[in-house]
């Protein structure tokens, strides 16, 4: 085959139809493609409003990628006939108190200098936007263009597209196959080894620790747990936009899909690999919630959902061509992997068709971090091995 994708994630999943589109023969590999990041994320795709003042370059990217959506989930829904949940509903970001409301203006300046859309407001024009926001807080800041997606909607759709056409899914563990410095293909589960003319490891998490790459070529990936909450009322939809905020000190959000449902989100967890639902993260997400959409207090309850976000040293990914010929990265997206799938998609298959990535994905190459890896690799060797 020409490629074969580790990880049928967004990122899998986007890019394996996406090279499928180009006419290249794919197949998606995953022991188990439901436990991805993708399966908690709400979905937001908000730039400006989960802007951090450390991570300016990944803005640029951002915006890019959040450009692209509107035809790319159009052109999932065409090809898949499955619908995607893209929705421009905007964002606003309140403030819960006057240090907020602060923050949100400095946000707000650092924003325009950027060239990105974003409008402070008052807690009374809050209120005409939100009715369902708590009375008495004091302001916001309205980002019109931080739209969302439904991740599960979307990566359904992305499925059936690839699968139209031609993307063959093996539910199965892989590990690398190399030949000298060269990735050659991959062994499954069951021992069958697919050769490929590249291997693009999209495993989320789980990308530094898929075997068979040799040492010192892992990407210094690693899991960071986020809980999100699914909600229902009966009635109308409570709110039309995105609403965020940070409740004394602690980030919420609250994502309104079309049908009434609400997504709330996020704990950010260092806790390795383990998935198991906490208490004092669901107690925490509902009461903050609740801060914010006092009638949040009435709704059902639905699903509790843990995932692993794939972080890396800089919270940015590792897009393109990794230390080993034949590898290709797309991984280590942090909280961002919904809203980047577009512009990942199409730098993975751009740079296997053409052999080169979009301007854009420049600075998030892999080999940014050659020295995290011969650092990784100088002290396996040292230390006699590693574990
Ligand atoms: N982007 C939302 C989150 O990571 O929680």
């Amino acid at each position: 085959m020409d490629v074969l994708i580790v990880g049928a994630g967004a990122i899998g999943a986007a890019s394996a139809w996406r090279c499928a589109q180009r006419g290249l023969t794919v197949t998606l590999v995953d022991p188990e493609p439901g436990r991805g990041a993708w399966h908690t994320a709400a979905g937001m795709l908000a730039p400006i409003t989960e802007l951090h003042y450390t991570e300016t370059p990944l803005l640029t990217l951002n915006l890019d990628s959040l450009a692209r959506y509107a035809s790319f989930a159009a052109e999932v829904s065409e090809e898949s006939g499955l619908p995607t949940g893209y929705r421009e509903t905007g964002t606003v970001a309140v403030a819960w108190d006057g240090a907020d409301l602060a923050a949100l203006r400095d946000l707000h300046a650092f924003a325009q200098r950027l060239g990105a859309r974003a409008e402070l407001i008052t807690g009374r024009e809050l209120r005409t936007l939100e009715p369902a926001v708590a009375p008495g807080l004091p302001g916001a800041l309205f980002a019109p263009g931080d739209h969302q997606v439904d991740p599960r909607l979307l990566h359904a759709a992305l499925l059936e597209a690839g699968r139209r056409r031609g993307v063959q899914t093996v539910l199965s563990n892989a590990s690398i196959v190399t030949d000298g410095a060269r990735v050659t293909g991959a062994r499954l589960s069951d021992g069958t080894v697919c050769s490929a003319g590249t291997v693009v490891l999209a495993a989320g998490c789980w990308s530094a620790s898929i075997d068979g790459l040799p040492y010192g070529t892992a990407p210094p990936i690693r899991p960071v747990k986020g809980q999100t909450l699914r909600l229902r009322l009966p009635g109308p939809p409570l709110l039309e936009h995105v609403v965020r905020g940070a409740v004394k000190g602690t980030p919420i959000y609250i994502v309104p899909r079309a049908d009434g449902r609400l997504v709330v989100g996020a704990s950010t967890e260092e806790a390795g690999f383990d998935r198991s639902p906490r208490a004092g993260a669901v107690y925490e997400l509902l009461r903050d919630a609740q801060s914010l959409v006092p009638e949040l207090g009435e709704a059902v309850l639905d699903e509790v959902c843990t995932g692993l976000r794939p972080g890396s040293p800089d919270n940015a990914p590792l897009v393109g061509a990794g230390v080993l010929d034949g590898l290709v990265l797309a991984t280590g997206h942090y909280r961002n992997g919904i809203l980047l799938t577009p512009v990942t998609a199409d730098g993975v298959a751009a740079l296997i068709t053409y052999g080169a990535l979009p301007e854009v994905l420049a600075p998030f190459a892999p080999n940014r971090f050659a020295d995290v890896n011969g650092s990784i690799e100088r002290h396996l060797i040292t230390n006699g091995g590693g574990t």
